[in-house]
């Protein structure tokens, strides 16, 4: 393995959320609808009050495409952006299976690029990146880009990813971005991409903030 991902999953087995429900599954369904409920929500909202009522009312894709999407409307009530409900409620009536390939996952309603590589790593253990908004500027700081192109950051993001282990190396990313590698307080001596990062000596400046 390479000293860089070792630290990564080093790091990850002392300071990850390694006990957030849909990180110890590899059901497809599970961790789609984790990923949609994530996808505008806090960890905090989705495992204290949404995600388990939402498996124990519709266990399976094919009871919850059997279901009224009115019925799916009222457990998602709260949670906002009711789209994604009614994506996830049609991609239910279509399939009763999730493929595993990303090119089919992103024809489904409501599953975006970063979705379907989500669902390939964690259901499907394949050897790809995931990209949400701290991955994003995980990688800005690496690779000093101020301001990258999706396809730049995709490219970036495969370069990185640990083939031998995409599961726990893509939650660690999502975990240090979130508690380590902070908009405005980068921690890089605690940091276990610290050797590589080549913007640590001014993290502030990557990615370049947007004018408002
Ligand atoms: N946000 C999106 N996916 C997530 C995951 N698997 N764990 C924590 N936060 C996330």
């Amino acid at each position: 393995m390479k000293k860089l991902h070792r630290n990564i999953h080093n790091w990850y087995q002392h300071h990850g959320r390694q006990t957030l429900p849909w990180r110890n599954t590899d059901e497809p369904y599970y961790i789609y609808l984790s990923e949609v409920m994530l996808q505008q929500t806090q960890v905090k909202t989705v495992y204290e009050r949404y995600y388990f009522p939402f498996i124990e009312r519709f266990p399976t894709l094919k009871e919850l495409g059997e279901s009224k999407l009115d019925d799916v409307l009222k457990m998602w009530e709260g949670l906002g952006y009711y789209n994604r409900a009614k994506n996830l409620h049609k991609t239910a009536t279509l399939v009763h299976e999730l493929p595993s390939d990303i090119e089919e996952l992103i024809k489904l309603p409501g599953i975006g690029k970063n979705t379907a590589h989500a669902i390939a790593a964690f259901a499907f253990h394949q050897p790809v990146p995931i990209m949400e908004a701290n991955v994003k500027r995980i990688l800005c700081r690496i690779y000093k880009l101020k301001t990258p192109t999706e396809k730049e950051l995709w490219e970036y993001a495969y370069r990185l990813v640990d083939r031998d282990n995409p599961f726990d190396y893509n939650q660690a990313m999502m975990d240090i971005g979130a508690t380590i590698c902070l908009p405005k307080n980068a921690q890089c001596n605690l940091c276990p991409l610290e050797s590589i990062c080549q913007g640590k000596v001014d993290p502030g400046l990557y990615p370049m903030k947007k004018k408002r």
